[in-house]
């Protein structure tokens, strides 16, 4: 006999090439390095360029993760783009990455989760599977977060930047009595009560503009820590363990006293905790596959490693996938 598993069979990531410090940043906006390392513990963000769109850096990531996986694009069945930053009102950047990779065949679709994107559609990628709806998924999720900033207001422009990171998920079948592997339980939840806490104001249906972010930064923060601290919990109790058996928690890089946080209230070491928000910032859906894809390349993350994933951003949205890796 046998039992049905969805894996990540492959990771990756892509940062456009320009980097900004936050001592550059402080001759643009009045704020300083020392203010950005010591309340958020980012030192630098990478900036997509100018005519670089969000499905580039998808398609960077997705050929990344395919490489890292032995696949192509002809494998491929399924493309979901995470994102809160498409090139377009519409069509989906995911029909546009879709068709960078030269597909004509599979479906492609955009999710908005905001910062939640990619824990959002790990899951959605995990059930499209389960249900015979696709075979083998790239998830991907890709910002550039930076068009959506207003690089007056120091209290937001000092904490976002733009990236791509993306995974290969497969179907495969496992022996009855070989080791557990896979997706092995997710949470997802939302609360649209709080949108005005986080938000853009700006909007097809609203403004007929992109708009600029606006955080209530003191209120998200009060939000954070116990919102992704409940969600962690839910996760791992739906698969029988507790947080002791986790090798590795990859949350989303919001921010270093929220990682810190919420990492305490769940008493995890501070060495399981994978942190990339020093050099990536808050790069939005695509945070948490970003710090994926670095703690994989330098071997921390290996195969039987058990794995948490978690991330919490705009709505409020906020999830957690639990990964045998
Ligand atoms: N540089 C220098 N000073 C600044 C800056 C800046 N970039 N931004 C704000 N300040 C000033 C404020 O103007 C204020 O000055 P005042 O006292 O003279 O009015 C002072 O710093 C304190 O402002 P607060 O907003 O009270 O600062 P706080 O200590 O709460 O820190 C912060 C603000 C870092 C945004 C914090 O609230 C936070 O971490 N919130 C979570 C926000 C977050 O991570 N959002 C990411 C998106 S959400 C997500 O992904 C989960």
């Amino acid at each position: 006999m046998t039992k049905t598993r969805i894996i990540i069979r492959g990771v990756g990531g892509y940062l456009p090439e320009k980097v900004l410090t936050n001592i550059e940043l402080a001759t643009m906006v009045d704020t300083s390095d020392a203010w950005i390392q010591q309340r958020v513990g980012i030192r630098e963000r990478h900036i997509a360029a100018e005519g670089q769109f969000t499905s580039d850096l998808a398609v960077e990531a997705a050929k990344r993760a395919m490489t890292a996986a032995g696949v192509t694009s002809d494998d491929i069945d399924l493309i979901i783009v995470a994102t809160t930053t498409p090139d377009y009102t519409f069509p989906a950047a995911a029909t546009l990455v879709q068709m960078k990779l030269g597909m004509h065949h599979g479906m492609a679709f955009d999710l908005q989760a905001v910062c939640s994107g990619f824990v959002y559609g790990i899951a959605t990628a995990d059930s499209h599977i389960k249900n015979g709806l696709a075979t083998r998924a790239l998830v991907i999720g890709a910002e550039t977060f930076s068009r959506l900033l207003d690089w007056t207001d120091r209290t937001t422009c000092v904490l976002f930047g733009d990236g791509a990171g993306a995974a290969v998920l497969e179907k495969i079948e496992l022996a009855d009595n070989a080791p557990e592997q896979g997706i092995l339980a997710s949470a997802l939840r939302s609360d649209g009560h709080h949108w005005q806490k986080l938000y853009v104001d700006g909007g097809p249906s609203t403004t007929g503009t992109i708009g600029h972010v606006h955080m209530q930064g003191p209120e998200v923060f009060r939000h954070a820590v116990g919102k992704i601290t409940d969600v962690v919990y839910a996760t791992l109790e739906k698969a029988g363990y507790t947080v002791a058996d986790l090798d590795w928690f990859v949350p989303h890089q919001a921010n270093k006293r929220i990682i810190e946080g919420a990492g305490a209230k769940l008493s995890l070491p501070p060495e399981k905790v994978v942190m990339t928000v020093s050099e990536h910032a808050n790069t939005s859906a695509a945070s948490v596959p970003l710090a994926l894809s670095v703690a994989v390349a330098d071997g921390r993350i290996k195969k039987g490693d058990l794995v948490m994933l978690e991330a919490m951003g705009g709505g409020f949205t906020w999830g957690a996938s639990l990964i045998r890796w």
